[in-house]
């Protein structure tokens, strides 16, 4: 999907160029070496870009541009993954079912009926594919856009996903499906309010990011049942569930229900996020049984391989990995939020794995120059919105890597 974690173009540095320059890199070494002796003598850790390994990346870049997991897979993922590939050069008939039963469990569902056959789908109201925003298209394409046209709303800022595809499919084909973003409120939080007074009778689609990203602002689940109940039932509603794993509430209800209750709501979740399997692209939908039939339909039956499907099942019940990961994901927010309160920037609390903040200069061009220096953030989400056109976007990495980050930020911030 990303063809940066082993080429580096931005300051010209390979992966080939890095073991190229391996030889010389000696007197880099005893400058890095310097500097550390320096920095213990002094007391002061300072931790610089050219230190960072990040997980699955080649070192000297801190990559907290694309809300990926910086703890790497989870490890029992990896253990399947290794198990499983020797099975490659079989069709394997039970995988994809396997894993949609492993997801039922993990969402609470009863336990469906034992497969007729060996070919046999799940019987579940549940569809697995190649990631989600596969299933975000599949969404936008058969329920948004009805005979080249339909009017599709989404907030502002939000993910974006499915606007983006519309507009594309505009533009390729000619079409004119309308789209309209509808600003979320003054504390960036999804307007349900007024994305139903923008409903018209052309409208086909509403998506809800929840929580939303750029803002990892959440929604009560009461709210949307509430939207739901309003809404022509000829409307399809989406919940983008990719950061639910993250929300920090007591007891905030997911709307996973809600698709099971609702003829026309679809929720989608990814593997991308908790579970540190994104180049993995295992994402899953559930809504009632018509929808999903329908999805299968325009599927890719059984499109997840055996690998990559092994690899959900044993991500859904690696506790251990999930609880670590809430726990410094949670951490470092904490204290990325302290720092940000000592610079005294504005950010928005997140129930996500990523933070937004008004850097009080423009966003684009200060995510650029960061690039420039190895320090990956990004302004996905806020490309229209006014309103966050200062706004930058950080993914919680590792300690170190928000060290770095938050110490480039400074740097850029008063030069
Ligand atoms: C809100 C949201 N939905 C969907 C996705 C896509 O996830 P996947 O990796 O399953 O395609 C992302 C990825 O960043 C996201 O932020």
């Amino acid at each position: 999907m990303n063809s940066k974690k082993s080429e580096y173009t931005g300051s010209g540095l390979t992966r080939r160029g890095f073991f190229a320059g391996a030889a010389g890199a000696a007197a880099l070494a005893l400058d890095q070496r310097l500097a550390l002796a320096q920095s213990i003598a002094s007391g002061r850790t300072a931790l610089t870009v050219d230190d960072i390994r990040g997980w699955g990346h080649i070192p000297g870049v801190v990559d907290i541009g694309d809300n990926e997991n910086p703890y790497g897979p989870s490890p029992a993922a990896v253990r399947a993954i290794a198990a499983h590939m020797f099975d490659s050069n079989r069709y394997d008939d039970d995988c994809v079912r396997e894993l949609e039963e492993a997801i039922g469990r993990h969402l609470g569902f009863p336990d469906p009926e034992p497969p007729a056959s060996r070919f046999a789908l799940s019987t579940l109201p549940i569809y697995s594919e190649c990631s989600s925003t596969f299933i975000l298209f599949q969404v936008a394409l058969h329920y948004g856009i009805r005979d080249g046209s339909g009017e599709i709303i989404e907030a502002e800022p939000a993910y974006g996903g499915v606007s983006g595809y519309v507009q594309e499919y505009n533009r390729i084909t000619g079409s004119e499906v309308t789209l309209r973003r509808i600003p979320t409120t003054d504390e960036f939080r999804h307007d349900l309010d007024a994305m139903l007074a923008a409903v018209t009778p052309n409208t086909t689609l509403v998506v809800i990011t929840n929580p939303n990203n750029p803002t990892g602002t959440i929604v009560p689940r009461a709210a949307i049942e509430r939207f739901i109940v309003e809404l022509p039932s000829s409307v399809t509603v989406l919940i983008d569930e990719a950061y639910i794993d993250f929300v920090r509430e007591p007891g905030y209800q997911d709307c996973v229900e809600l698709s099971q209750r609702y003829p026309n709501v679809i929720v989608t979740r990814t593997f991308s996020k908790i579970y540190g399997l994104a180049g993995t692209r295992i994402g899953y939908a559930t809504a009632q049984e018509g929808l999903i039939e329908r999805l299968r339909l325009f599927g890719n039956s059984q499109g997840l391989g055996n690998v990559n499907a092994r690899a959900g099942i044993a991500a859904l019940t690696d506790y251990d990995f999930v609880r670590r990961v809430l726990r410094s994901t949670n951490e470092v927010k904490d204290w990325f939020y302290g720092e940000l309160d000592k610079l005294g920037l504005r950010y928005i609390p997140s129930h996500t794995s990523f933070v937004i903040v008004d850097a009080g200069t423009d966003g684009a061009a200060l995510v650029s120059r960061m690039a420039a220096r190895k320090v990956m953030i990004s302004r996905l989400g806020m490309a229209t919105d006014p309103r966050v056109r200062n706004f930058i976007r950080f993914t919680m990495g590792t300690p170190d890597e928000m060290q770095v980050a938050l110490n480039v930020l400074r740097e850029e911030l008063s030069a």
